[in-house]
């Protein structure tokens, strides 16, 4: 039997008080639209389609990469108005249409997999994905009558009796195609001035078609989020479900409640991950890591054995077996730290490749550069990568040791084995094996500071009667004497 998904994303989402359209606020570091489209795409379905506003750019930019077509709803009328939109789209589809809001991200493939079994196996023209409410009050009622469904009724226009009901509507519904033809039958709401898609199950079920509804999954899983608290509460069930996931492969956390990792991360065993660590996106880590407190992992693959000291931040890059970064260093896109590396305090890195054992262990900037195996990065050195148009690139050579406090004035090139003495400033390519000195030689003034007190004693006096002139004086005659 052929599928298609609906998802309903057009709403205002006014409870959310955002400028950002609800379904783009992200749980887990994904939209909750997109996240509901890939969950989708485990369905496998025929076409899916996405009601959008017509202030769209943003829905489609973050789904760009998935094989949906979009549905315009030009003003925001109602879920029962915005499926319409997408029946018109899906034109003469004949088969099974999974119509699901896009506002509940936590929802899983597998309770799909199950409703749709249950809506196939029943053979029921329309079933509506349910579930047992610990606080209803945010969602429409299901009315039973006997073995079938006679109606959804929205807490606004519940009466008493109906409002104790706690069997609820998650907003996922099965219909077979025929049905979508009711969906013009449906009236305006007047009390909210909208066409509720909920209404098509009391028209469905007047007219004698097979209505049901099954409570599938559990309350969290199907939580719709119309609130910044509910926003906050899927979030960290997400993070826990993620955290329980990676546990199970033997990764330890010492405190689960401040780490917070993204659900496509993947992390080897024997890893342990101290408190306030934030990985992100599609990060991979290797086993027997530790990540010590406050790092930050975006988009980067670390190799085995790898100590990430505290508060450093990595943004798509890799660092390759038993390398040490941190703490307090960042690692910016396009870097690549070699085995058993050393990148330490206060060093920045850019768009360069580090090789195997070699060490920059303090307060230095390296971007574009190419640096070989074993080399020594001492201390404050800077690649002076930019010229104020361009970007030029330093290379390294293995075996060379960089004296600190050097600058590095790329193009440049430093030859194998190579030796810059402390405090240089290389414009030119080092060759290979030599030493290169750019500073100014040191040169001493004997007995200056013997000087310097004897005339310091004999202006004593006058620096007494006029501050102002003596300090002047004494600058001239320091001046005079270099
Ligand atoms: C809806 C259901 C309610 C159910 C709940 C489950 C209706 C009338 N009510 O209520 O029975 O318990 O979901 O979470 O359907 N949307 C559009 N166009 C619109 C209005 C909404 O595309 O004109 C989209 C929204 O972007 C959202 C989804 O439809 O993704 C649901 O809309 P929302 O306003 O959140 O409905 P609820 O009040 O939560
Ligand atoms: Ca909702």
């Amino acid at each position: 039997m052929k599928l298609a998904t609906v998802v309903l994303a057009a709403g205002l989402g006014t409870r959310m008080k955002s400028a950002l359209p609800k379904v783009l606020h992200p749980v887990g570091g994904k939209p909750m639209v997109q996240q509901v489209i890939e969950t989708l795409q485990f369905l496998k379905p025929a076409s899916s389609v996405v009601v959008v506003g017509p202030e769209n750019e943003g829905i489609r930019h973050a789904l760009k990469d998935l094989p949906v077509s979009f549905a315009v709803q030009k003003e925001p009328r109602g879920t029962g108005d915005a499926c319409k939109a997408a029946v018109r789209v899906l034109k003469k589809f004949e088969g099974t249409l999974l119509v699901v809001s896009g506002d509940t991200p936590l929802l899983t493939a597998e309770t799909l997999h199950e409703f749709l079994r249950l809506h196939r196996r029943r053979k029921e023209d329309i079933s509506v994905l349910s579930f047992i409410a610990g606080d209803p009050h945010a969602y429409g009622r299901i009315i039973r009558k006997g073995s079938t469904v006679a109606a959804i009724i929205e807490d606004r226009d519940a009466d008493a009796e109906q409002k104790k009901i706690k069997e609820v509507n998650s907003g996922v519904y099965a219909l077979e195609a025929p049905l979508a033809k009711l969906l013009g039958e449906i009236r305006l709401n007047e009390g909210k001035g909208e066409y509720y898609l909920t209404d098509l199950v009391h028209i469905a079920a007047g007219k004698g078609f097979r209505v049901g509804a099954h409570p599938l999954g559990n309350e969290t899983e199907l939580t719709g989020i119309n609130t910044r608290d509910d926003l906050y509460r899927a979030g960290l069930y997400l993070r826990d479900r993620v955290l329980a996931r990676l546990s199970g492969k033997g990764i330890t956390f010492m405190d689960k409640n401040s780490v917070f990792i993204h659900p496509g991360v993947e992390i080897g065993e024997d890893t342990i991950i101290y408190p306030n660590v934030h990985i992100e996106g599609r990060t991979v880590i290797g086993s027997g890591c530790v990540l010590y407190p406050n790092s930050r992992i975006i988009d980067s693959v670390l190799g085995n054995g790898v100590v990430i000291k505290d508060s450093t931040l990595i943004e798509s890059s890799v660092v390759r077996d038993r390398a040490g970064v941190g703490p307090f260093a960042h690692l910016r896109p396009g870097s690549v730290i070699g085995p058993s590396a050393k990148i330490g305090n206060f060093v920045e890195i850019k768009q360069s490749v580090i090789g195997e054992g070699t060490k920059a262990s303090h307060l230095s900037y390296l971007g574009d550069a190419e640096i070989g195996n074993g080399v020594n990065i001492g201390a404050g050195t800077i690649t002076c990568n930019y010229d104020g148009r361009k970007k030029h690139k330093t290379i390294i050579e293995d075996g060379v040791f960089i004296g600190s406090d050097t600058q590095l004035v790329a193009p440049v090139r430093v030859g194998r084995g190579a030796y810059v003495g402390a405090g240089s400033t290389i414009t030119r390519e080092v060759p290979s094996l030599s030493l290169a000195l750019s500073r100014t030689a040191q040169h001493h003034i004997e007995n200056w500071a013997l000087r310097r007190q004897e005339r310091d004693s004999a202006q004593k006096p006058l620096r007494n009667g006029n501050r102002k002139g003596s300090g002047r004086t004494a600058a001239r005659g320091r001046k005079k004497e270099e």
